[in-house]
């Protein structure tokens, strides 16, 4: 149970949906938290920013905000700036941190420049797409590629590519959501994914999916994604990836809570894929599984994430 008395929260507003590309994600991560709040007898009231201009919280009284939006807007520095101009207390990462981890190529330039492992990748911006020499680029990264809108999450607009023709295709889809596309080298796998809680880890969750990779299907609509926790990792390299994605997290002055996606190379080495600073909170969600596996519940840890707002 959190160490703080729900009257102490004061009134506490859930922000979800947004008008991001994960709107609908964000809307049940958030309908789950702000159920979670009053069922522990918080004061909460939900919050759509896409509905309502963010300076009504200080009319309405709010004392401080559970972010629960996903993607841009949200979880990129915009909304916290904001509330950091009005002057109310929120859970996450600033906007640095937010700002910085939205951005899938320059987290990985930070990570490699302190000399965390990340596999090969390039930026490509949509307006020199069409001068890519697609089958330079995927020898360089080693025959076999992912493309990723460089700002989105959840999977969209992603894409493989073993040959030119189909890079200049992921490319062009990838395109249809950002200026900026991430081409990364292909990783064999195992996936994890390292919940970070203050400033602990939480167990390693193993990802297993039949698509050919963790895509939008996977993470939400059909029910074939295996997730397995404890993960079948040696006590050893349960130590070495919790290590590996909190170094991550700090690296790029994430804080509160946040989740760190990994995937291992065929080498078997582990390489970081990416920083979530507003993981899903459904109560299928992810980091809800790894804290029930230390004993939290999903309003434990709703409540424990709000609690980093209390001291700040
Ligand atoms: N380089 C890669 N090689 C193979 N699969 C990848 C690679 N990068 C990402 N993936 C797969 O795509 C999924 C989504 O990628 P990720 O970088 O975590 O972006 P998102 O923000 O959309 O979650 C991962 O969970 C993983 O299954
Ligand atoms: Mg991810």
């Amino acid at each position: 149970m959190s160490k703080y008395s729900v009257a102490e929260f004061g009134k506490v507003a859930v922000l979800a949906g947004g008008n991001s590309a994960e709107r609908e994600v964000s809307l049940r991560s958030g309908a789950a938290v702000h159920e979670a709040l009053q069922s522990a007898g918080v004061n909460a009231v939900l919050f759509d920013p896409a509905q309502q201009p963010l300076a009504d919280l200080v009319r309405m009284g709010v004392n401080r905000v559970f972010i629960a939006l996903h993607g841009r807007g949200g979880e990129d520095g915009q909304i916290q700036g904001a509330l950091e101009t009005l002057g109310l207390p929120y859970t996450g990462s600033g906007i640095m941190a937010c700002a910085l981890s939205m951005d899938k190529g320059r987290t990985k330039a930070l990570w490699k420049g302190m000399g965390l492992p990340t596999a090969p990748s390039v930026t490509v911006q949509s307006a020199q797409m069409g001068s890519v020499d697609c089958e330079q680029l995927l020898a360089e990264l080693g025959g076999q590629v992912m493309v990723k809108p460089a700002h989105e999450g959840s999977s969209i607009g992603m894409g493989m590519a073993r040959n030119a023709e189909e890079l200049a295709a992921a490319l062009a889809a990838a395109a249809e959501f950002d200026s900026d596309m991430l081409v990364e080298a292909w990783l064999s796998g195992p996936e994890y994914t390292v919940a970070i809680l203050g400033t602990q880890a939480l167990p390693a969750i193993k990802v297993q999916t039949p698509h050919a990779f963790y895509d939008y299907a996977a993470k939400y609509q059909d029910n074939t994604t295996q997730y397995i926790c404890p993960a079948e990792l040696s006590a050893e390299q349960e130590q070495e990836v919790r290590a590996l994605a909190t170094a991550a997290f700090f690296a790029v002055g994430a804080e509160g809570w946040g989740r760190v996606d990994l995937m291992m190379n065929a080498a078997g080495e582990l390489q970081l894929l990416e920083l979530n600073t507003v993981p899903g909170m459904t109560a299928k969600s992810l980091v809800p599984m790894a804290a029930r596996e230390v004993g939290l519940s999903f309003t434990d840890l709703v409540l424990e994430v709000l609690a980093t707002t209390v001291d700040a």
